[in-house]
């Protein structure tokens, strides 16, 4: 399998009409596999040993309004944890674009998530988030919330510049931006020289113990 490049122009959706609102194929020990091979081949590309647990992957949206949100976006999908958990909570009125970079991920998201006119997997880097919302037709403060899976300190600097611009461009001034870390607290003053409100919370039942940002208000 080959590596995605980082061009704005390499991602690609899936439209197919799903066959049952909110049905999706439940996790498997091989996409659990397929996560920690690429863990031992690209290290802090893939930022995690494991995907997240569904006690994490809660934690992540635990500010999330699904009865009123039109648009919520995840950031580093990697086999889905997170996104199963926001896919069971759609309402019919909420759009759901889920991004990762990792195309043999992406493969396992599309088979996972079948992707309707409200649910699209993308194959993208977060370095072209901007372009990715806007070329979807989201409009700037069009964003409820951002869910990310994403190492996100770790990142190149241009790509996380460029990831904060766009989540400045389209987060609602009144939506949030998450973010798991398997390092309890060690980032928390990274996230407020970002947010003018963060919190942390511990997640224990996950493997390595980690947590979620809390963010809100861009300074
Ligand atoms: C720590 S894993 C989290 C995966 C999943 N959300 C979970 O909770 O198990 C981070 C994910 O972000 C993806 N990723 C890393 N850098 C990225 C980038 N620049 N653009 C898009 N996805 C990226 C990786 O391929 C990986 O799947």
């Amino acid at each position: 399998m080959t590596e995605s490049n980082n061009t704005a122009d390499n991602y690609q959706s899936s439209h197919n009409l799903r066959q049952r609102d909110g049905a999706f194929e439940p996790a498997k020990i091989s996409h659990n596999i397929l996560f920690l091979q690429k863990f031992f081949r690209h290290g802090t590309r893939i930022a995690s040993v494991w995907p997240s647990s569904r006690f994490m992957a809660r934690a992540s949206i635990r500010h999330a309004n699904f009865s009123s949100a039109r648009c919520v976006v995840e950031l580093g999908a990697g086999t889905g944890p997170i996104t199963s958990e926001i896919v069971k909570r759609l309402n019919g009125q909420t759009r759901f674009l889920a991004l990762e970079r990792d195309p043999d991920f992406v493969e396992v998201l599309t088979n996972r998530f079948p992707a309707s006119p409200r649910v699209q997997i993308l194959q993208a880097d977060v370095g072209y988030l901007d372009a990715i919302l806007h070329d979807n037709g989201i409009a700037p403060h069009g964003v409820d919330c951002f869910v990310s899976g994403l190492g996100t300190p770790s990142l190149p600097e241009a790509v996380r510049k460029a990831m904060f611009s766009a989540v400045r461009k389209y987060l609602r001034p009144d939506g949030f931006f998450s973010n798991i870390t398997e390092f309890p607290l060690y980032y928390l003053n990274f996230y407020k020289s970002v947010f003018e409100h963060v919190s942390f919370q511990f997640v224990a039942l996950n493997m390595p113990p980690g947590g979620v940002y809390h963010c809100r208000n861009m300074r």
